[in-house]
Parts: C-alpha cells; structure tokens; sequence
C-alpha cells in the first residue's frame, strides 16, 4: 500500500526515541495517534474480511489441551505472513523500530510475528506471561488495537499488573489506534471479558536462541 500520501502524525525517529526511552525508565509505554488513521481503517477492513475459517483458537502450550485453553483464553488468531498485503507498512515500522530499539538498548531482537486477534463477545484471556525468563525467545510485546467507538462499557480492557501479579499498573481501553509496548518477561497481564467483538494486531519481537547445532524449540 502507499502510504505516501498519508497524513503523518509526529516523524517516526521522535516516537522511536519516546518508545526507546519508556522501555528503559518502566518498561512499557502505551501510545495513540502513531499510525494514520486510513491505514488503520485500512488493517481494520483487513481484519474484519478475513476469512473465519482463518481464525484459530489459540494455544496456550503445547501440552495444553483444548479445555484447558478454553478456560484460560477464548481469542480466535490469524497469523500474518511478511507479505500479507494490508500489513507491509505495519511490518516495515516494526523492522525500523527492532533496528532503532537494537541500537539504542542493546536488547538483540532478532525478528518479528504477528496476528491478527479476534475476541468475540464474551472472550478473555486471563492473566499471564508472554514469555518467562530463559524460557522463550519473546522479548518485546505489541499490541496494536483495532475497534472504532469503542466504550469503556464494552469490557475488553487489558489490565497490566506489576510484577507482584497483583498491583494494576495500567487499564488500557483498547481503543482504535492505541498502541501498547511492553517488555514480555516483565508485566503480567490479562484481558477482561469483552462485551462485543474485539480486534487487535498482536506481536513479538524475538530473540534468536538458535545454536550451532540445534533449531530454537521455542520457534
Ligand atoms: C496476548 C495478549 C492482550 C490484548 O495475545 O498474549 O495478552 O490486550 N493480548 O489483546
Ligand atoms: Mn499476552
């Protein structure tokens, strides 16, 4: 898509240098206005034509069994190729702020998944980790919503705690166009019961823990 022609919110070297800096002082930064709004309106048709035989439930293991999942998250997920067409410009933003984030803080990201997430009425996802130290490649979370009108009575709130898994550090409404970054062995987190359909792009930034000799079993 060009995007070109878009109208541009602040350039993206000064969101980068706010995104560089938040994650060194707390660790996450929650932001809007980052993408132009016809873009997003763009990923959000993206989002709603695909197909929902596209969407799977989503694992929380690979040991876990379906009722298990069923009771820890009910999101539906599409995962997104480097080409998906709606998303290149989403990906090339992604792979600026790896290399910015890379110089800046030294973290080593490697590479970047996504999917898109639907969380139909009555979906949550309760609390958790992205990635537990030492265990995973996942270092840096994104989250990137996608729901027009969105109200605070819609539920479907991400709620960020501290690490005592208790204290609630932020409620983020997952209003269209809110950005939210956080570092993945850090915050644990949760998504409350949404009360309408919810969208989002979601992503990781990975370490590469390959060796030599063997493939990274958590890729
Ligand atoms: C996840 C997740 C939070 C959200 O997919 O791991 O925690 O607000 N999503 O969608
Ligand atoms: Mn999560």
């Amino acid at each position: 898509m060009n995007t070109s022609l878009l109208p541009r919110g602040p350039v993206d070297g000064d969101i980068f240098a706010h995104i560089a800096e938040s994650l060194y002082t707390t660790g996450y930064c929650i932001l809007s206005d980052v993408f132009p709004v016809a873009y997003l309106q763009g990923l959000f048709i993206d989002i709603k034509n695909t197909d929902s035989r596209q969407f799977h439930y989503a694992g929380i293991g690979r040991e876990q069994g379906f009722q298990l999942n069923q009771f820890v998250r009910r999101d539906r997920i599409c995962w997104l190729e480097q080409d998906h067409g709606r998303a290149d410009f989403y990906f090339e933003w992604m792979e600026k702020l790896r290399l910015y984030v890379n110089r800046r803080l030294f973290l080593g990201l490697f590479d970047y998944e996504c999917h898109y997430a639907h969380y139909p009425e009555g979906a949550f996802y309760k609390k958790h980790y992205d990635s537990f130290q030492g265990s995973s490649n996942r270092r840096l979370t994104t989250i990137l919503y996608l729901n027009p009108d969105w109200q605070p009575g819609d539920g479907g709130q991400l709620l960020m705690y501290a690490k005592d898994g208790e204290t609630v550090l932020e409620t983020v409404q997952p209003t269209f166009g809110t950005l939210v970054i956080f570092l993945s062995e850090e915050f644990p987190h949760e998504v409350v019961t949404a009360k309408r359909s919810r969208y989002s792009l979601t992503g990781w930034f990975r370490i590469n823990n390959n060796s030599g000799v063997t493939l990274d079993p958590g890729a």
